[in-house]
């Protein structure tokens, strides 16, 4: 089994090569963006100097997450990955939604077209804009599980957080008032018991936990996917991740004014940004998804923010913790190359 979750070194970009041979080593970088379950639900294809990003809706969570939000998020993460790599290596990426339908070479509907990203070359290496920071981040870029230590993060941080949300025209709520967090806490106890009290719920998670996607070795796997899928969970996970949530000095929601399909892959990307800016500082982030798979209890999240006409579509922990050790494989780049 190849390591697809190491980073290649940068030393190794083929720079006098064609674009084929180089955009096959900057979907390296792409394929360590996180997703929803580590359901990698993307594609790629090259043409015409460009990389033709598709969403693979054959891997949706269809229970959890039947609209596809989350999916798009997820490729909107590696989006941003692709990006950041490109930049990297001296080309000036542009980034074009659309057109959201199947498209050649597209095998079936399952792909549809979501992105393209066209790669020229400059003249030299971008170095601004901290972005060789975020690049290098990528490889160290982990969800972390953990309880966060009670210290707080540190305003410049924030103040990066809010920079990087207001360049990509989106919404971010940093909420660190302890009683506010209280209150999502109890948010996420309800939602966890909804979801695991739901057979359908329990099932998809324990299937995806079964393929090993989630980061155990095939036993354990198999152990939690049984657990996940027959024993009454709900209760115990509900006070874990209650726990969870009020032990991070932040919980970040980001919010769209319009939920449609470039929205949402824009959230993406910038939550991937935000991801490894907080890797970069020692920082561990943890999103957090079951209070926004249920509507009602999305729309209580709203009111409870002010958030007004905008709508909260990804929700996470930010904070100090201890390392996590778990390690997510990757689909190796032949498999999502089309
Ligand atoms: C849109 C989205 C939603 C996610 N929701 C959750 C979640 O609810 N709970 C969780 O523990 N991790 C969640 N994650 C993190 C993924 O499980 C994680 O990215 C994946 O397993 C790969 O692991 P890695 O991030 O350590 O590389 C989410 C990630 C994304 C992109």
């Amino acid at each position: 089994m190849p390591d697809t979750r190491t980073p290649p070194d940068p030393a190794e970009f083929p720079a006098a090569d064609s674009l084929p041979a180089q955009a096959t080593f900057l979907l390296r970088y792409a394929i360590l963006a996180p997703s929803s379950h580590n359901s990698q639900p993307w594609a790629f294809a090259v043409a015409d100097g460009s990389i033709l990003v598709y969403a693979d809706e054959s891997r949706r969570l269809d229970v959890a997450d039947p609209d596809g939000r989350e999916l798009l998020l997820s490729v909107g993460c590696a989006v941003e990955n692709l990006v950041l790599a490109a930049r990297r290596f001296g080309l000036d990426p542009t980034v074009e939604y659309g057109p959201f339908e199947e498209s050649p070479p597209s095998p079936g509907p399952d792909l549809r077209h979501v992105a393209t990203v066209g790669l020229a070359a400059t003249a030299s290496v971008d170095e601004g804009a901290g972005e060789t920071a975020l690049f290098d981040a990528i490889g160290a870029r982990r969800t972390n599980h953990q309880p966060f230590d009670d210290r707080p993060v540190p305003g410049s941080v924030l103040e990066t957080f809010r920079e990087y949300a207001t360049a990509s025209g989106l919404g971010l709520e940093l909420v660190t008032d302890p009683a506010r967090r209280a209150e999502i806490a109890t948010l996420q106890t309800r939602a966890d018991e909804r979801q695991f009290d739901d057979p359908a719920y329990r099932t998809e998670l324990g299937h995806w936990i079964g393929t090993g996607a989630l980061g155990a070795s095939w036993l354990t796997a198999r152990v939690g996917q049984l657990a996940v899928s027959h024993l009454d969970i709900g209760e115990r996970e509900g006070r874990k991740n209650s726990k969870l949530v009020t032990s991070a000095p932040v919980v970040a929601v980001l919010t769209v004014a319009t939920v449609d399909e470039p929205s949402l892959l824009a959230a993406g990307r910038l939550f991937e940004r935000l991801s490894l800016a907080a890797t970069g500082e020692g920082l561990a982030v943890h999103p957090m998804s079951q209070i926004l798979e249920l509507d009602d209890l999305r729309t209580e999240l709203a009111g409870l923010l002010g958030l007004g006409d905008e709508t909260p579509v990804h929700l996470f922990r930010l904070g100090y913790a201890e390392p996590d050790s778990t390690r997510t494989p990757r689909r190796p780049v032949d498999d999502v190359l089309l």
